[in-house]
């Protein structure tokens, strides 16, 4: 009988720990829809972007010229944000707030004065696959790869790997408006200087690009060997190994064949 006391004891100091150890989220159901952003905001962001979006040594401003509901929207639905500590470095990972916290987040942002574009809307069926190829090799290859894999920059940043099917249209579109990163080159910026530039192409062009990266994300190959599509160092790699093997096998053979002139 003890014994099942003590445990159920356990069970129940387990449920506890459970519960009070889960981080305190006011619940958003109580809370009005038009208190939720302003309330969230002030818990999450506030501390680094300042109660009114102004910045603060922690945290760019968020009342540029390029903040705004696509800025916002990409950097929250792609899990950079709410960066955990000022010494993270904002990536993408599994998105920390719900779609209807960033819906209610975004909304309240848009309130500062950013006067960036908002969330766009992008329709890849509708693009061409040649012209988005076209324009993806003219204005995304040389920082993310021809083949979408990515790679290390000169900044010392790397540009991610655009195959990621986690990277949906719309925030392909986002990151060609504004361009992510973070240009202010100050202590605000964290990590970010070197960033994506911002482009300003037509929303056909933008259609067609997305689709061609839509492409590259379902396996699209053109041209050429993939080996596995892992990008031109590892192929070349592959090439060494190849290479070098054929040349140790020739020395073998011709080695072998002096050997038995002897
Ligand atoms: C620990 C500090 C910190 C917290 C908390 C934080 N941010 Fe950030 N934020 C940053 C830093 C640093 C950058 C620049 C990083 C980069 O772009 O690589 C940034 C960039 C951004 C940007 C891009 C704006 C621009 O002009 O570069 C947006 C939008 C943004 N944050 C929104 C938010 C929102 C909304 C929240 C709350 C849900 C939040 N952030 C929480 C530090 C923080
Ligand atoms: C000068 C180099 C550069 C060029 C050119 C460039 N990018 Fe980027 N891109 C980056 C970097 C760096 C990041 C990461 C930014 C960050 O995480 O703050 C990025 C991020 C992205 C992301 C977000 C990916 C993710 O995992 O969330 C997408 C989508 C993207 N780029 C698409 C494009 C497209 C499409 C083009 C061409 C129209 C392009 N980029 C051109 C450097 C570049």
């Amino acid at each position: 009988m003890r014994k099942w006391l003590l445990l159920l004891g356990i069970l129940l100091a387990g449920c506890s720990y459970g519960t009070t150890s889960a981080p305190h989220r006011p619940p958003s159901d109580v809370m009005g829809p038009e208190t939720r952003g302003p309330v969230l905001y002030a818990r999450d962001c506030a501390w680094c972007h300042g109660s009114n979006g102004e910045g603060t040594a922690r945290g760019p401003n968020l009342n540029g010229d390029l903040d705004g509901g696509a800025y916002t929207h990409f950097m929250l639905s792609t899990g950079r944000m709410p960066l955990s500590s000022p010494t993270a470095r904002a990536q993408r990972r599994t998105a920390v707030l719900t779609p209807t916290q960033i819906d209610a987040v975004i909304e309240h942002v848009k309130t500062f004065g950013g006067t960036g574009p908002d969330i766009p809307k992008v329709e890849p069926t509708t693009g061409h696959l040649g012209t988005g190829s076209e324009l993806y090799l003219s204005n995304c290859a040389a920082c993310h790869s021809a083949t979408g894999t990515g790679g290390a920059l000169t900044s010392r940043r790397a540009a991610p790997h655009l195959t990621n099917p986690d990277i949906t249209p719309v925030q392909m579109a986002e990151a060609m408006l504004v361009g992510p990163g973070c240009r202010n080159n100050d202590s605000t910026c964290g990590f970010g200087s070197g960033a994506m530039p911002n482009f300003d192409f037509s929303e056909t062009e933008v259609n067609s690009i997305t689709a061609y990266v839509s492409y590259l994300q379902h396996g699209g190959d053109h041209g050429g060997f993939a080996i596995g599509r892992i990008g031109p160092v590892a192929e070349g790699a592959v090439g060494w190994i190849i290479g070098l093997g054929s040349i140790l096998l020739i020395g073998r053979w011709v080695g072998t064949r002096m050997g038995d002139n002897e």
